[in-house]
């Protein structure tokens, strides 16, 4: 297990000097924290994809900073060791600084996260300009940002031509220039991502975007085999966990229908004379009806 000494966004910087790679995974719980600071990892995301992966959305658009709030306080809970990063929800940032610091605030104040996430590049450079001079550590996230897909492109692959590139190296260059700590490349090429993570002295955590990036993050769901209705091709699952739950609740269902839970071990007794004396009441009891 790892010491639980609380990692900043310094130290994840650090680990891009010291050319150690970084480990992120979303949480949205204070177990799965809990289990993400025992296995190392160096940054919890209270993704939005919670509004899907949790809440049964279909996408990430509907979810609010009301929603995710109680998530985050859980996650900060759980996490002793792992920074601890909330996403900024559609329209808690979009429409103007003053309520993009009051909102990444909800989520330092009331969700106790460490650091906030926002989707978008250059037209976002002065919101996460203002957040972080409110003294609020600030990750960006570009390539393909889910939040405006959902509107636009589509979910597809960003940066795939010279000119797109140069356009993510800039808003990747903004975005550091800006005070971000971080940027998370989502779904482009391994060369482009390389070439980000080359020029950028901030540190790139890739999601489907190759192995040249300073560190990886994964939808916990994903991981686990967890999620059944969609699994990004980029994802790795390193374990199907949804047929070994389904079978422990098979298992559970048999028992208590058959009879076998709970068992002896599982029960409380009372002790022998107060059950004689219950005994005793009860009858008394009925007789008096
Ligand atoms: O919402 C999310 O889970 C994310 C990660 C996929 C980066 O933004």
């Amino acid at each position: 297990m790892q010491s639980q000494k609380k990692l900043t966004t310094n130290d994840i910087r650090q680990m891009k000097l010291e050319g150690k790679k970084i480990t992120a995974v979303t949480a949205y719980d204070y177990p799965t924290a809990q289990l993400a600071d025992r296995a190392g990892i160096d940054i919890v995301l209270i993704g939005d994809s919670l509004a899907m992966v949790v809440l049964g959305q279909d996408n990430t658009i509907p979810i609010t900073m009301d929603e995710m709030i109680p998530f985050a306080r859980a996650v900060s809970r759980g996490a002793k060791r792992a920074l601890v990063v909330a996403d900024m929800p559609f329209m808690s940032y979009n429409v103007n600084s003053e309520e993009a610091i009051r909102n990444a605030g909800r989520f330092l104040k009331e969700g106790r996260v460490d650091a906030v996430k926002l989707e978008g590049g250059i037209r976002f450079g002065s919101t996460v300009r203002a957040i972080n001079e409110a003294g609020i550590q600030v990750m960006g996230h570009i390539g393909l940002t889910p939040q405006a897909a959902s509107f636009t492109s589509g979910f597809r692959a960003q940066g795939k031509t010279a000119d797109a590139a140069v356009k993510l190296m800039e808003d990747a260059l903004v975005l550091q220039s800006a005070g971000a700590f971080s940027v998370v490349l989502e779904l482009v090429p391994a060369e482009v991502a390389r070439i980000v993570t080359e020029d950028a002295h901030i540190p790139t955590i890739g999601i489907g975007s190759g192995k040249y990036c300073d560190g990886q993050v994964i939808v916990i769901h994903d991981l686990l085999g967890l999620y059944d209705r969609f699994t990004p091709k980029f994802a790795r699952q390193y374990v199907q966990l949804a047929p070994v739950i389904v079978k422990a609740l098979q298992d559970y269902h048999d028992d208590v229908v058959g009879g076998r839970f709970p068992a002896e071990q599982h029960t409380l007794h009372l002790d022998k004379k107060e059950h004689q004396r219950l005994l005793r009441k009860r009858t008394k009891f009925r007789h008096s009806q």
